[in-house]
């Protein structure tokens, strides 16, 4: 997997990417991820990428010639035409399921927008598809490309440890994460709940899938409804006044 970021702040791209997971699979070559400073492509002589809007109306745009010449020179550098995404508000909603189906992508390259956007005919001339990774607007495209990079990097086969990678694909698909424990067994008068000490491993991961399921009902009905319930589930959940 290779990600190149368009971006006018490299470094603070960078300064993410090089730290902790993403960092050491980076650095043991299991995915690539490349930062492209865009001013690098404005070719006149103050290095302008931005400028008025037609029509009128505030802010500035990010002009279409630079983006256009720096994703040219990185396709020819690949020899291959990455997926192109534009970082937008107005893009789809970021999903695991989307993430999934980008981490497919042999090539994937993203664009950081800036100021109010970017001129529409870049993006219907050379971006496959707009994603936003939330109902809020941000300062700039950098943190949503950022975000993008990381959920797609840890589905790569070797970047987490394999009993995480199996935990993501596996029964917990679809469910909010089970409460979880560490030493002391007490703390603060606060005990762990004692099928976790049990050592009984059956009886721990059937606990795990009621908590797991309780949370889910709770906190995100919408994702709630959407699963997949055995007659076990049912029959708990009923006890429980869920169903
Ligand atoms: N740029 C600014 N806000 C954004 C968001 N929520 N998602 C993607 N890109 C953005």
């Amino acid at each position: 997997m290779r990600i190149d970021i368009i971006t006018l702040f490299p470094e603070m791209c960078e300064a993410v990417l090089r730290e902790s997971i993403i960092g050491r699979a980076r650095n043991k070559g299991i995915v690539s991820l490349v930062c492209h400073q865009l001013r690098d492509y404005a070719h006149d002589k103050h290095h302008r990428v931005d400028d008025s809007t037609y029509g009128g109306g505030m802010g500035m745009l990010m002009m279409a010639e630079p983006i256009a010449l720096c994703f040219e020179d990185l396709c020819q550098t690949l020899n291959t035409r990455p997926h192109f995404i534009y970082l937008s508000p107005k893009g789809t909603t970021l999903t695991q399921e989307k993430v999934r189906e980008l981490a497919q992508y042999d090539n994937l390259a993203l664009l950081c927008g800036h100021y109010e956007g970017v001129d529409q005919r870049v993006l219907d001339s050379f971006v496959d598809e707009e994603i936003s990774i939330g109902d809020y607007v941000l300062t700039g495209g950098e943190l949503p490309a950022l975000v993008l990079a990381d959920s797609i990097c840890r589905m790569v086969p070797g970047v987490l440890s394999d009993d995480l990678c199996f935990e993501e694909e596996s029964h917990y698909h679809g469910l909010l994460e089970y409460p979880q424990y560490t030493k002391p067994a007490e703390w603060r008068g606060q005990m762990v709940p004692d099928v976790l000490l049990s050592g009984h491993h059956a009886n721990i991961e059937r606990w795990r899938r009621e908590q797991a399921l309780l949370e889910t009902a709770a906190r995100r009905p919408d994702l709630f409804k959407m699963l997949i319930l055995d007659e076990k589930d049912k029959r708990f959940l009923r006890e429980k006044g869920v169903l």
